[in-house]
Formats: C-alpha cells, sequence, structure tokens
C-alpha cells in the first residue's frame, strides 16, 4: 500500500510507524510542513493508563518515551493562600519536541519516508495515494478542503489561554488560581523534562481584554505573565514558542473519512487540554487505523470500521473535556468555596473522577474531605451525627471515621434528614379515583424501610381534571387525606426515613393514558377538559387544551391550596409543587407553551407570576416549621425555550418567595426535544443553581452509584441527591450503599437480627 500523512505531529508519525512495521512493503511517506524541532509547545502529558494502553502498540516508543519522561504523583492546588496536595494520581510530562524526535527515529529506522519542510498545499496533489492521512491539526486544511463532506463542528471556548514555558521545575502537577485588579487567572503547571516546565495561563475574556492583553504580542504575554506570576516563578523566567493567547476549539466532525482520505488526531477531534489527553487521543487512532488495516484488506471498509471502533472512546472523553473546560470557564462561581471543597470539586471536574477512585488513590485526602464536609453538615443540622448512624468500624476508645457524605444529615427550617439520599417521585399509575392504596403503601413503606433519608410520594393532582391519566393519585378529598396519613404514618412509625408530597397539575399533558399503555398520548374514553396557558396541543393529534381565564386561575389556586391544607392533615414533612416536565405551572414558565400576551405571558417575570402565586398561596398555609421544595426543568432541550441561565432567575425568584430547596430536573416540555443525556446529565444545571443564587438544590438525573452522590454531595454541586429508577429497581439501595462503604445504617426492630449478618451478592 502507497500511504501518505499529510503532517507530521504524534497522530502522523506513529500511524507512520505503525503501518511499515506491520508490513515492511508499504510505502509510508510522512509531509511536515516545519522542521520537526521547531515545533510550537513544550510538554505534553500522559497518565500511567494511557501508556500502559500504548505500549503493546510499539514497546520501543513507549520504552524510549519512559527514559525521557518525568513522573509525578501529585496535583498541588493553590488557592487563597492554601496549597492543597492530593497524591496517587500517576501521571508523567513529556516534552513534545522529544516526543517527535522518538517517533521520527523510529520511523526512519522502519524506513518510513519523512519529508520536512513540505507543506501540502492541495490533498488533491496526493491522490494517487491508497490512504490519505489528513493528521494536519486543529486547523486542517484537509478537512476544510472537504468540509462538506466531513461536516465539521468547531465550538470556539469563550475562555484565552496561552501555552508557555518556564525553567521553574515544578514537583506536581500544578494549578494556581491568582486574582488580580482585572480578575482570576488560572494556571495548569507541570514539569516535563529536569528544569522544564510547561506553563498554561488561562482566563475569562473580560479579564484578559482588561488586563490589555488583546492584540498584546508574545514580549508583552511573557512581561505580564512574568509579573502576574513572579512570586509563584521564584525568579524563573517564563519562555515563550510562537504562541499566542487563543481560544480552545472543541472539535467534531460528523464523518472522519471521505473516500480514501481519513482524519486522524486534532484534525478529527480536539479534547481540551485540561484533561491533558489530545496526544494520547492522536496516537490512539493511529494504533486503531493501523489496526483497522491490518484486518480489513479495502482501505474503506478498513476506514470505517476505525471510526467504529474509535468514535465512542472519543465522544465520551469530549464529554469529559467538556465538563472539565466548563469547570474552568466557570471557575469564578466557586471561588466563596472553602479550599478542601474547592480543590475536591477542581478534581472532579470531568465527573470521571469521583469520590471512590480518589479514595483509593488518596484515602487521606478523602478523609480530611469527609470530615470537613461531615463537620459542617452537623453544624448546620444543629447537631452531631444522629444517634446509630456511626460507622460500623467504629470501636470504644478509637475515634470513628467521618461518615461518607451521603450519611451526613441535612437541615431545612425544622425538618432534620438523617441523609442526603431521596426517593425522587415517581407516579405509579395505580389510584382508583385519586386514591392511593396498598400498592403505594407498599411502593414507599418498603423504599422507606430501605434506608433514604427522604422519599417522595408521586405527583400528587391538586382537583380530578388536573391528573395526568386515570390512574393518577390526587388530594382534594378529606378521603384521600385519609388514606395518605395511612401511608406517611406507617414510614414515621416504621423507618427513619421523612416523607414528602409532590403535588402538580398535569395541564396540557392532562387527561393521558397510564404509561405503559401509551405515555402523554391521549385518552380514547373518559376524558376531561384540560387547561394551559395557552391553546397548544402537546402532540397534533392532543387534545387543545383551554386557554386560562383569571377565574381559571384562581380556582387552580385554590385547589393547590385545598390540597396543601390536606398534606398537613395527613402529616407530610415537605411539600413540594411540581413546576416541571411541562405540566401546568412548568407550561406557564416556559416560553416554548406561554403564548400569552396578557400580564402571565411575555418575559420570564411574568411567566412567573401565576406560578409565584400558587406558591405563596401554598405557603401561606404549609406550616412555617415545614420546608418547601419546587421542581423546575432548568432547561428545555429546544431552541427557542428555557436555558440554564433563565432556571437560575427562576430559583432566585423562588428563593425571594420562601422557596427552601430547589429539585431540578429538565426537560419533557415539548415532545420533539434534543436531551444530552449522560451520567449525572442534569447537575450540572443543581450545581449552577446552588452557587449564583445561594439556594439548597436537589441534584436528579442518571445517579446511580453511591461514589456519585458522594462526589456530587462533597463537592457541592447539590444538597440532597434524588434516584428514581435506581430505586424502583433496589428499595434497599441506600442500604447496599451502607454496607459498601462500611457504614452502620440501623434496621428497623423486626429485622434488628440483620446488624450481625453479612450479605453476599456474588
Ligand atoms: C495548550 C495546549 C496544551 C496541551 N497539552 C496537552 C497535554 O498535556 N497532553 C496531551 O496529550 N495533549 C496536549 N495538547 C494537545 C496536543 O498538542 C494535540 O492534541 C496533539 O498534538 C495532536 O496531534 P496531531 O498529530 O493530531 O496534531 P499536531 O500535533 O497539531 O500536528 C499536526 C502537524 O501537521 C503539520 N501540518 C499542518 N498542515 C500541514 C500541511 N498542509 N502540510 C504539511 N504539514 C502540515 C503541522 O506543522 C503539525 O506538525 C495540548 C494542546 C494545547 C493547545
Ligand atoms: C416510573 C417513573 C415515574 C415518574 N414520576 C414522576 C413524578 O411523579 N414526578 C416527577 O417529578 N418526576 C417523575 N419521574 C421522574 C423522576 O422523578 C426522575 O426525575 C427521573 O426518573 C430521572 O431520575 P433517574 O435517572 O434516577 O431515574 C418519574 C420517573 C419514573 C421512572
Amino acid at each position: 500500500m502507497k500511504a501518505v500523512s499529510i503532517g507530521g505531529g504524534p497522530a502522523g508519525l506513529f500511524f507512520a510507524l505503525l503501518l511499515k512495521k506491520d508490513d515492511p512493503r508499504h510505502q509510508v511517506t510522512v509531509y511536515e510542513r516545519n522542521r520537526l524541532d521547531d515545533t510550537f509547545g513544550f510538554g505534553v502529558v500522559f497518565s500511567d493508563a494511557t501508556e500502559a494502553a500504548l505500549e503493546h502498540a510499539d514497546p520501543q516508543v513507549i520504552a524510549a518515551m519512559g527514559e525521557r519522561c518525568h513522573r509525578w504523583d501529585d496535583i498541588e492546588i493553590h488557592y487563597n493562600g492554601e496549597t492543597l496536595t492530593s497524591t496517587g494520581h500517576g501521571f508523567s510530562g513529556l516534552s513534545r519536541k522529544t516526543l517527535l524526535t522518538i517517533l521520527a527515529d523510529r520511523c526512519r529506522e522502519l524506513g518510513v519516508d519523512i519529508r520536512v519542510g513540505s507543506d501540502v498545499a492541495d490533498p488533491e496533489s496526493l491522490r494517487g495515494a491508497d490512504l490519505i492521512l489528513a493528521a494536519d491539526g486543529a486547523n486542517s486544511a484537509v478537512r476544510e478542503r472537504y468540509r462538506d463532506h466531513f461536516k465539521p463542528c468547531i465550538d470556539l471556548r469563550p475562555n484565552r489561554f496561552v501555552w508557555l514555558g518556564t525553567t521553574k521545575p515544578f514537583p506536581a502537577f500544578t494549578f494556581y488560581f491568582k486574582r488580580d485588579a482585572h480578575g482570576l487567572w488560572r494556571v495548569h503547571a507541570y514539569q516535563y523534562e529536569p528544569g522544564m516546565s510547561t506553563f498554561i495561563v488561562e482566563a475569562r475574556e473580560e479579564t484578559w481584554r482588561a488586563a490589555g492583553m488583546e492584540g498584546a504580542g508574545e514580549a508583552e504575554t511573557l512581561a505580564f505573565c512574568e509579573h502576574l506570576f513572579a512570586a509563584e516563578l521564584e525568579g524563573h523566567r517564563l519562555l515563550s514558542n510562537r504562541y499566542v493567547w487563543r481560544n480552545f476549539p472543541t472539535i467534531r466532525n460528523g464523518r472522519w473519512s471521505h473516500g480514501t482520505v481519513v482524519l486522524v488526531g486534532d484534525a478529527a477531534h480536539t479534547a481540551h487540554f485540561s484533561v491533558g489527553s489530545g496526544t494520547k487521543l492522536a496516537m490512539e487512532d493511529a494504533i486503531a487505523l493501523a489496526r483497522a488495516l491490518k484486518e480489513h484488506g479495502e482501505v474503506p471498509v478498513a476506514l470505517r470500521a476505525y471510526e467504529a471502533a474509535r468514535r465512542p472512546a472519543v465522544e465520551s472523553l469530549q464529554r469529559a473535556a467538556q465538563a472539565s473546560l466548563q469547570w474552568f470557564e466557570d471557575t469564578e462561581r466557586y471561588t466563596s468555596v472553602p479550599p478542601i471543597q474547592f480543590a475536591f470539586t477542581l478534581l472532579t471536574r470531568s465527573l470521571r473522577v469521583t469520590h471512590e477512585n480518589l479514595r483509593v488513590r488518596d484515602p487521606k485526602f478523602i478523609a480530611r474531605v469527609d470530615a470537613w464536609y461531615a463537620a459542617e453538615a452537623a453544624r448546620a443540622a444543629g447537631a452531631c451525627a444522629s444517634p446509630g448512624t456511626e460507622p460500623a468500624a467504629a470501636r470504644v476508645g478509637t475515634p470513628p471515621p467521618p461518615p461518607p457524605p451521603m450519611f451526613t444529615p441535612f437541615k431545612l427550617r425544622d425538618l432534620r434528614l438523617e441523609n442526603r439520599v431521596v426517593v425522587s417521585p415517581m407516579c405509579q399509575y395505580s389510584a382508583v379515583d385519586g386514591m392511593p392504596n396498598d400498592w403505594h403503601l407498599v411502593h414507599l413503606g418498603s423504599r422507606a424501610i430501605g434506608g433514604a433519608g427522604l422519599v417522595y410520594a408521586e405527583m400528587t393532582d391538586v382537583s380530578p381534571e388536573g391528573r395526568i391519566s386515570p390512574g393518577c393519585t390526587c388530594l382534594h378529598t378529606p378521603e384521600h387525606a385519609a388514606a395518605w396519613k395511612r401511608i406517611v404514618d406507617f414510614v414515621h412509625g416504621r423507618s427513619r426515613a421523612k416523607i414528602a408530597m409532590q403535588l402538580g397539575h398535569a395541564g396540557r399533558k392532562g387527561a393521558t393514558r397510564i404509561q405503559w399503555e401509551g405515555d402523554n398520548e391521549p385518552l380514547n374514553d373518559g376524558s376531561w377538559p384540560i387547561l394551559a396557558p395557552s391553546p397548544l396541543p402537546y402532540y397534533e393529534h392532543s387534545q387543545v387544551p383551554q386557554a386560562m381565564t383569571r377565574p381559571d386561575m384562581e380556582s387552580v389556586t385554590r385547589d393547590f391550596v385545598r390540597a396543601a391544607r390536606h398534606a398537613v392533615d395527613a402529616g407530610f414533612d415537605l411539600l413540594e409543587i411540581h413546576m416541571a416536565h411541562g405540566y401546568l405551572l412548568a407550561s406557564f414558565i416556559s416560553p416554548l407553551t406561554n403564548l400569552r400576551s396578557d400580564e402571565y405571558g411575555g418575559a420570564l417575570a411574568n411567566r412567573m407570576r401565576f406560578p409565584l402565586e400558587v406558591f405563596d398561596a401554598v405557603r401561606a398555609v404549609w406550616p412555617a416549621e415545614r420546608p418547601m421544595s419546587v421542581r423546575i426543568s432548568a432547561v428545555d432541550w429546544h431552541p427557542g425555550g428555557q436555558e440554564a441561565g433563565d432556571a437560575v432567575e427562576v430559583a432566585r425568584m423562588l428563593k425571594a418567595h420562601g422557596c427552601d430547596v430547589i429539585d431540578v430536573s429538565a426537560g419533557q416540555t415539548v415532545p420533539d426535544q434534543r436531551p444530552e443525556y449522560g451520567r449525572l446529565f442534569q447537575t450540572p444545571f443543581a450545581d449552577r443553581i446552588r452557587h449564583e443564587v445561594g439556594i439548597a438544590t436537589m441534584a436528579v438525573g442518571a445517579i446511580s452509584s453511591y461514589s456519585d452522590v458522594n462526589t456530587i454531595l462533597a463537592a457541592g454541586r447539590a444538597d440532597l441527591c434524588l434516584l428514581a429508577r435506581a430505586h424502583l429497581w433496589d428499595p434497599y439501595w441506600t442500604r447496599h450503599a451502607a454496607f459498601e462503604l462500611g457504614f452502620r445504617l440501623p434496621w428497623p426492630d423486626p429485622y434488628s437480627l440483620l446488624d450481625n449478618y453479612k450479605p453476599r451478592f456474588a
């Protein structure tokens, strides 16, 4: 085969040597426009895991890299005058020039033809080759040449950064967060060879502009950064290598190959430098492509196999990189949190590294995080850890280790929760005439026994017309209140959990079938008229709701108040108003479903008017000592809909009206939503609201491991974690988590002999 690489970076060179090594008969040429030793940049970082993964591809290259790299285990975080160190991270740095020299030497040894100083102006000039590798980096001209086919998407991120070097030998991977008159500056620094380190400076656009860096050349940039970081550099100089301030481009492509042309490395995809993986991805691409060519004789088939093999891993890493870069874009949000929590949130920013991973890497650091979190929680809850919840490891005379974050108490008004795991509200569609029955008793009762601190009853409707389906529960008569009281009394009498009621009105999503007979599908028989802010049906074939008049609003408000009074009688500990998922109050908030031209439509303040009227009326009858929550859809996942910034304003208004905690969900407003699902996909909204509004939040959505729960809590992304499907699967989810974490959660008396029983699951 005749293969050419346009670009002699890590992707092009590594692929060239792997192909040639596989079969010396291949003719492989690398065209590189620059000299290999005048390449931009200083060092690159590899994790231990990456090196292990690369090793089998060419042990000789990896051995040479191993000899020349600088290794470290620690991450040091300098923030607010404190230095926090976390160990066990296993990374190495290597000079980019050294890496390229190692790769080029190996290429030459194997017989690859490297043509330096060769700028390929047009890939069409190489059409005679069987394979054309577009390894020409983030600004790939080859990708642009065939952009209609590759369909690139380049997301230019707002922060500014510059990639510098320094002679200061950093002993650890070092982060500095430093404020000056212009704003907050971040530094990512690491040593890549004895006495030489990479020093990346990053700031928000406004900070960078205020410092006069717009239009600054190399000399001004160096002078400014040396002055700003004089104390940190301790007399060492900063060095530049033809690198000016820029915005990071996150690059994605709809397709990675076009005929015999294939994208690899940065030309195909980028991952923010804060996850230090661009070179790793480029080299992994090279391995996968060489393997695909070996396995599939035909080039187009091999290129498809290469993309199928690489795309999922690349996209997964890009998701982690996205979370990480957003943390650096939003760092200002976290600058009022204590240093230990700041360090924890930084280390877990990509949502890949968890409380549990860190516990394995650095148990002392996690013990410190847990001790701090438990002390804060106990102080805020006005007590030390509740009796009977001491860790299993506790022995007379030895101080017990701090409880994991999920097993710390949480207090809202006079309500004290024993732990921070919550059973999310889940409709059971099993009621008759709105009446909860034995199913609801067993469903909620078993989950309360299962150890969660708080159990939510399902969305319960304030009137028969407000139901989603004929199987939904209601709370508009004393009989409903009595049926609910039976369940509340069971939870209070037989478990340590508290129980919350979620009140709602289905609005335009009402009069539909029970979920397993057609979610959101209109009823064929026995339907009832439905209400909404505007006469917009959910589906085209759904019932058209009636646009609410002022008397309708007064009537619905009265229904909410009546239901809230019944919730008091039933003895619920917390009351939630459902303002999410496209139901009545949510449909007032979203601009997609509220097209009113009166004072209840238009600007967000107007769209919030009716939901706030309902909230105020309910708050007035709900006992002052008991807390209230509101569930919101932070975003609509739809153009023109609610965005995360709007959710911050919604939460701010709710807080001003006496809401204690925001239950942060998302979407379900319109059927053609485009949600971005994934692990913890809604947690970033809870995090943002918590920090920007200063109100407690609950995170929900694809949270399923205890490690994720502890990570969310310790990082301060939310105060409580709600799990829905995980609790359907395992009513004893919290007990399983306690067992795994070595934490003793007392059993109800009839099960007390389980305190001395060791379950075996394998
Ligand atoms: C600030 C910063 C920090 C980073 N830190 C790390 C890190 O710590 N760890 C890590 O793994 N990665 C890091 N990266 C990413 C890393 O540099 C890239 O992901 C990696 O170099 C991609 O390799 P590549 O071979 O695809 O592209 P490149 O390394 O960009 O190589 C492309 C080559 O193609 C050549 N070329 C372009 N056009 C032509 C043409 N028409 N004709 C001939 N030659 C051409 C260029 O001269 C260049 O040598 C960082 C990136 C940045 C911006
Ligand atoms: C069967 C079922 C019923 C649900 N009913 C409700 C409900 O009554 N009220 C509500 O706000 N959310 C409801 N939800 C959404 C969940 O509370 C939760 O937000 C969602 O399932 C995401 O969490 P998970 O990933 O842990 O399942 C329901 C979810 C399920 C699976």
